[in-house]
């Protein structure tokens, strides 16, 4: 091998969003979570994250820069994902450039990281599911790694746990496992992206500030001091996935939207339960709730669903492109720009509105 070549992969990974929240960890290390949970991952066209990986003689240790800032990579997850990604590597060899990296050589050879969110970071919005799955997604690409999604998502879990949900498409089911060494705690497709088509998604930034308590700390807080966790992971969660996933085979969009939002609130209600409490929603999300609660009511069946991550930010779920019309022209007249030049900050995209409304 020469020192002057640098050899690099680029990934792109949409973020997704549960409708029923993985909220509490059995094992910090591994990442093995209390309950099942189901997501749904949002067009890659949207939000997503962008990484690139690069390997070189030249370089003298791995490094990163997450939205141009370097980070430190010390951190247990971030080595997690790095380990077990280079026990998988293989070798990889680029003729035209006359680059040939063999098995042995990816243990001493080090790599440069660099990741873009398109999306607020932190706030609520999955960063780091999509930061994660693409972080893997990239160095499996880079190393010739031959697993599979599923293989690859149980490594994406121990980067970040709803991180292990964004390696697939359309709906997605990360099986809590059995095993004490998470061998069995992966992500699985119920349905890919074309399942359910009529479905929109609409993404009400409500504040792109970087929450005050990780979803890491944040849960481990609950895992301590809620009850009510204890009793939504055993009694409530297991029936409720049952349902979910039914009424996702079906396309009922009615059983869709009343657990998607009962998931929600009862998440939010453990935060409440927590010691001290955790208010991730904030007075503009309520307000949403209500609206959208409302509006359902009224016309007899659901047009919207909602759900609300660690942050006040809001997923709503339209049952179609009228309703997702009428939820457009809603949001915009209870929350109006504030000026002209709003406006272009409200617009983000066709599926992502209302930045900073609250
Ligand atoms: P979120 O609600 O955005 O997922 P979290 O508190 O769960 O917030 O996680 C945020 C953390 O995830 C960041 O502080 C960073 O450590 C990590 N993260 C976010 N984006 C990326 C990325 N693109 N690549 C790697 N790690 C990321
Ligand atoms: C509310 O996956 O961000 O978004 O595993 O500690 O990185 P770590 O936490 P993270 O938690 C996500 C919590 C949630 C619900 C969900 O995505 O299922
Ligand atoms: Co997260």
């Amino acid at each position: 091998m020469g020192e002057k070549w640098v050899l690099m992969k680029t990934a792109q990974t949409p973020t997704n969003i549960a409708v029923i929240k993985y909220w509490g960890k059995r094992d910090e290390t591994l990442i093995l979570p209390v309950n099942d949970s189901i997501s749904v991952t949002l067009d890659p066209a949207h939000l997503c994250t962008t990484t690139t990986v690069a390997v070189s003689p030249a370089f003298q240790q791995d490094r990163m820069w997450l939205n141009g800032k370097e980070i430190s990579l010390s951190g247990g997850r971030y080595q997690n994902c790095l380990r077990e990604i280079r026990k998988r590597a293989r070798e990889v060899e680029d003729k035209e450039r006359g680059i040939k990296i063999e098995k042995k050589d990816w243990e001493k050879l080090h790599l440069h990281i660099a990741s873009y969110n398109n999306f607020p970071t932190a706030a609520g919005l999955a960063s780091s599911a999509a930061g994660f799955a693409c972080l893997v997604f990239a160095l499996a690409k880079l190393m010739n790694v031959s697993e599979d999604e599923s293989q690859l998502s149980a490594i994406a879990r121990q980067g970040s746990g709803s991180a292990c949900r964004s390696l697939f498409g359309g709906f997605v089911k990360w099986i809590m496992g059995k095993e004490d060494d998470g061998s069995d705690s992966l992500a699985v497709q119920l349905v890919d992206e074309k399942h359910w088509e009529d479905l929109f998604i609409i993404i009400a930034v409500v504040s792109s500030r970087q929450k005050e308590t990780s979803s890491t700390s944040g849960m481990r807080e609950s895992v301590e001091t809620s009850s009510l966790l204890q009793h939504r992971a055993k009694e409530v969660v297991p029936k409720r996935t049952i349902q979910m996933e039914e009424a996702i085979q079906n396309r009922d969009f009615a059983s869709f939207a009343k657990l998607a939002c009962a998931d929600s609130n009862q998440f939010h209600a453990v935060c409440l339960d927590t010691l001290p409490p955790i208010f991730y929603m904030n007075d503009t999300s309520h307000r949403i709730i209500s609206y959208v609660e409302k509006w359902n009511r009224s016309e007899g069946t659901p047009q919207v669903a909602y759900t609300f991550d660690a942050g006040p930010n809001a997923v709503l779920i339209a049952r179609d492109r009228k309703a997702a019309a009428q939820l457009i022209q809603r949001l915009l007249f209870y929350f109006p720009p504030k000026s002209d030049t709003d406006l272009d900050s409200y617009l983000l995209g066709d599926k992502t509105i209302l930045k900073d409304a609250g």
